[in-house]
């Protein structure tokens, strides 16, 4: 396993994976690597004969209230993490290598982008989209595989690819949960043992919604928040709602009703204290 910092190196040496014939399978992340992330890697190692990690925390994606400086960092460990996939490359550049001086472009997927986590966190989706634009076109690879859990974001991608004509197939991978539920996330370090004692409920919720609406055949959405209010009311930790929404899960157009189609997504995020959690679920 390879670890390169700087995008010239990076560009040529998947250039040359290339030109040999063979399929590059690409997963981006922030690092602080966990089962989840490592499901991604052996996910983009079934579809390809090469698989590059990015680990970088990408600082156009966080608002200035929110927590770039504080975001877990662990380089060691992750590339412990990523030598037993086995990873062939690890590309974890310097801020200024990613955007040097005088940096002044921006990609933007406006529709998809907005609402829920777009609208509460402005910009959010312009520096994903930017940085991950970028690492597409800096490694070119066949597939890149995404998580689930960051349901909006996927999508995002997804249509950033559709409509740049980028050459990758994008790949979504199911959310990887702890044994009594909780989504697997780096933020997760932040809680306190009784957050991370109360945070499963969010899941227990979900569930819960989900049942409710395959036994009624439809629901009103406002089932969805009322079902979290009520697993909330119970913890005696502080949790503030920051959403719970129903929406198509191809296209996110809000939905009235809980259908369980296949198609409806439920997706919320909390905050447990300072940490705010995201989770979702497709019924
Ligand atoms: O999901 C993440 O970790 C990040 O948003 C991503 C896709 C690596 C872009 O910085």
């Amino acid at each position: 396993m390879r670890m390169i910092r700087e995008p010239d190196e990076l560009r040529r040496l998947c250039d040359e994976h290339r030109r040999a014939g063979r399929r590059i399978g690409f997963v981006p992340t922030m690092g602080y690597l966990h089962e989840g992330h490592l499901s991604l890697m052996r996910r983009a190692r079934e579809a390809a004969e090469v698989v590059v990690v990015s680990i970088f925390v990408n600082p156009t994606q966080f608002g200035p209230s929110e927590d770039l400086s504080r975001y877990p960092r662990d380089l060691e460990g992750d590339l412990a993490k990523c030598a037993s996939i086995p990873v062939d490359l690890v590309y974890a550049p310097e801020p200024a290598s990613v955007y040097p001086p005088g940096f002044q472009t921006v990609v933007e997927v406006e529709g998809l982008s907005r609402g829920l986590c777009g609208e509460r966190r402005p910009g959010h989706f312009r520096g994903v989209a930017t940085v991950v634009t970028k690492l597409l076109c800096l490694v070119g690879p066949c597939t890149a595989v995404f998580g689930e859990k960051d349901f909006q974001q996927l999508l995002v991608i997804r249509q950033l690819a559709r409509d740049l004509e980028l050459p990758v197939t994008v790949v979504g991978a199911p959310i990887v949960r702890e044994p009594d539920g909780l989504a697997l996330s780096s933020r997760n370090a932040y809680l306190s043992p009784a957050e991370r004692a109360s945070a499963p409920c969010l899941h227990r919720a979900l569930e819960e919604v989900a049942r409710a609406a395959a036994a009624a055949g439809r629901l009103p959405a406002s089932a969805a928040l009322a079902a979290v209010e009520r697993e909330l009311a119970g913890q005696g930790v502080a949790t503030r709602i920051d959403y719970v929404e129903a929406r198509d899960a191809r296209t996110l157009a809000p939905r009235a009703e809980l259908l369980p189609d296949g198609q409806t997504l439920v997706a919320l995020a909390v905050f447990f204290g300072k940490t705010r959690l995201i989770d979702n679920l497709v019924f």
